[in-house]
């Protein structure tokens, strides 16, 4: 893993506790954390939590985001109506790997009542050690559908 990434991180109540411990795990490797909150397991709404990371993201303030709430789901929604933004929700590390060689994911969103601390911190790590194929002309196919995502987002006013 890249200890030179910046990370932002965030959570509603349900995804708070798995959002803590990932943050000491990525702490403790020595990664910048920007956490967003939230900072309690009181209730709030997932919707603000992935925007304020998918925005320190897309603005250049982070590198990777990532979000946890129950299911991974709602946060992914919300994240990915950020222009930029490619928000994927993994609870296996399978989807963690090609979502970045393929897909150039730049956040992860998980699910809290689906996995466990280590199956979560299984799946940032492989998140956060995988790069992207469409840099190498082998992969030029790749690059060539994110900018076909890219222009989805122009078609309705996203610019990207
Ligand atoms: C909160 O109950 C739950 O709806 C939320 O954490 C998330 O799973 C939404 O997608």
């Amino acid at each position: 893993m890249d200890d030179n990434l910046i990370i932002a991180i965030g959570s509603d109540h349900a995804g708070f506790k798995l959002k803590e411990a990932l943050r000491g795990e990525l702490a403790s490797k020595g990664l910048e954390v920007k956490d967003v909150g939230a900072y309690s397991e009181e209730s709030c709404d997932y919707p603000d939590i992935a925007l304020a990371v998918a925005e320190s993201v897309s603005q250049g303030a982070a590198d990777r985001g990532v979000l946890v709430c129950g299911t991974g789901a709602g946060m992914t929604m919300a994240a990915n109506k950020v222009p930029g933004i490619r928000a994927v929700t993994c609870n296996e590390p399978y989807t963690a790997e090609y979502c970045r060689l393929h897909n150039d994911a730049n956040v992860l969103s998980m699910g809290s009542r689906l996995i466990d601390v280590a199956d979560a911190m299984n799946i940032l790590e492989v998140f956060l050690s995988t790069g992207f194929e469409g840099a190498s002309e082998a992969g030029a196919r790749h690059l060539r559908r994110i900018e076909k995502i890219r222009d989805i987002e122009r078609k309705y006013g996203k610019e990207s």
